[in-house]
């Protein structure tokens, strides 16, 4: 079946369209990488998502519309993709756009609620392109007691688990996730969880420093240097510390966060500061890796089943600084620094192949969260449909 994936991720950057053909059932589906393409959101919608996220400037009449506006915009995607793949979906999966998501239950209205809400109105896509639509994967994952995060490790453990040793694969979008998949791992035995930022703060404090979206290459961090007070500082701070599962969105690491980060900065050189966001990603990832994943296989410590290979994806892999900071913190733990593009997924196409893959388990009536990434108590069957 060929299934389009359609994911726009915190960074709120556009959207990635990948095409799919999907194959198998389960942990055993077979996924082809047809095409791919990103569509960078226009600078007005970009506003309006970010905008959004703020829950103290969105008024409910915009929330409606922009639902219904990145619905059409999702659409213009997929058939964009098609037109130039030359290739026509037979089902759709879209995540959609994150405007809030908080996987811990608070108290609200005298109970207990965690939520999440992604938008981008499916029946839009569904009437446009003509074939059903999968969409809103996360709350199903919430309503049996996961988090509804993360979702990826179902791909990662199609694609990277290995007979002989463990993989992380690590995802470097607007927040970092990693996926620890030991040695011959059962799925009931992946961690997985968010690391911190992931280009987050990178991107904030460039656009603030120097009006740029984002560090491209990782120039501004290149010619700085870390400030090690601050790194010292922002790493004792309780999420980093905070055994997994966790999860982490611009709620933690958004506007708050980044002011307090530039206060804490406060006159560094510009590049420092850069340097210093971008060391924050690479710092706790590596924390992250040391305090949680490398234990999983302490007892078993036979040298050859350990983590050797670290597979990295994302917009983040294109910032040479931080891909060579992350290197430089996992080198001390034996362990390869590799991309999924050496495994033949181009980094940013990985997540829009994800939900693909999600959309064809949930078409078929299969679960596809990992209970033990997501601390659901059970496996569910993902999002609802949209018919055409
Ligand atoms: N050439 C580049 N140099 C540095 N960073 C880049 C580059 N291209 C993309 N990025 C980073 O990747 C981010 C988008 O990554 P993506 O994986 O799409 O994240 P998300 O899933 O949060 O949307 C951008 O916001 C930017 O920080
Ligand atoms: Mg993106």
């Amino acid at each position: 079946m060929i299934v389009a994936g359609v994911m726009s991720g915190t960074s709120a950057d556009g959207i990635n369209v990948a095409m799919v053909r999907v194959q198998g059932r389960g942990f055993r589906s077979r996924i082809e990488l047809l095409a791919h393409y990103q569509f960078p959101y226009p600078a007005e919608a970009r506003r309006a998502v970010l905008a959004a996220m703020n829950a103290n400037s969105a008024s409910v009449a915009d929330l409606a519309r922009l639902n219904f506006a990145l619905g059409k915009l999702y659409a213009e995607a997929v058939r964009t993709a098609q037109r130039r793949a030359r290739l026509e979906c037979e089902l759709v999966g879209c995540h959609g756009q994150t405007l809030y998501h908080q996987g811990n239950p608070a108290p609200f209205l005298g109970r207990h609620i965690a939520c999440t809400w992604q938008i981008g109105e499916a029946a839009i896509i569904a009437a446009q392109i003509g074939v059903p639509v999968v969409s809103d994967f996360r709350p199903t994952d919430m309503a049996v007691g996961g988090k509804g995060a993360p979702l990826v490790p179902f791909l990662d453990y199609v694609l990277y688990r290995h007979r002989r040793y463990g993989r992380i694969v690590q995802n470097l979008g607007g927040i970092g996730n990693l996926t620890a998949i030991p040695p011959r791992a059962l799925p009931e035995q992946l961690v997985a969880f968010d690391t911190g930022p992931g280009n987050m703060v990178i991107d904030a404090v460039t656009a603030h420093l120097f009006d740029k979206p984002f560090d491209r290459n990782g120039r501004f961090a290149a010619r700085g240097q870390p400030i090690e007070r601050v790194l010292h500082e922002l790493l004792r701070r309780r999420f980093f510390r905070q055994k997994p599962p966790k999860t982490a969105g611009r709620e933690q690491f958004g506007r708050e966060f980044v002011r307090e980060f530039l206060r804490l900065c406060h006159r560094a050189d510009e590049n420092d500061i850069v340097a210093t966001a971008t060391a924050l990603t690479a710092r706790s990832i590596g924390l992250a890796v040391r305090k949680f994943v490398l234990p999983l296989l302490e007892s078993e410590a036979a040298k050859p089943a350990r983590f050797r290979e670290f597979v990295a994806s994302g917009g983040g892999t294109k910032n040479a600084t931080l891909m060579g900071m992350i290197r430089e913190e996992l080198a001390p733990l034996q362990m390869r620094v590799r991309t999924t593009d050496d495994f033949g997924l181009p980094s940013e196409a990985k997540e829009a192949v994800a939900f693909a893959l999600l959309a064809y388990q949930t078409w078929r009536h299969l679960p596809s969260n990992v209970p033990s990434a997501t601390g659901a108590r059970r496996p569910a069957i993902l999002g609802k449909v949209s018919y055409a």
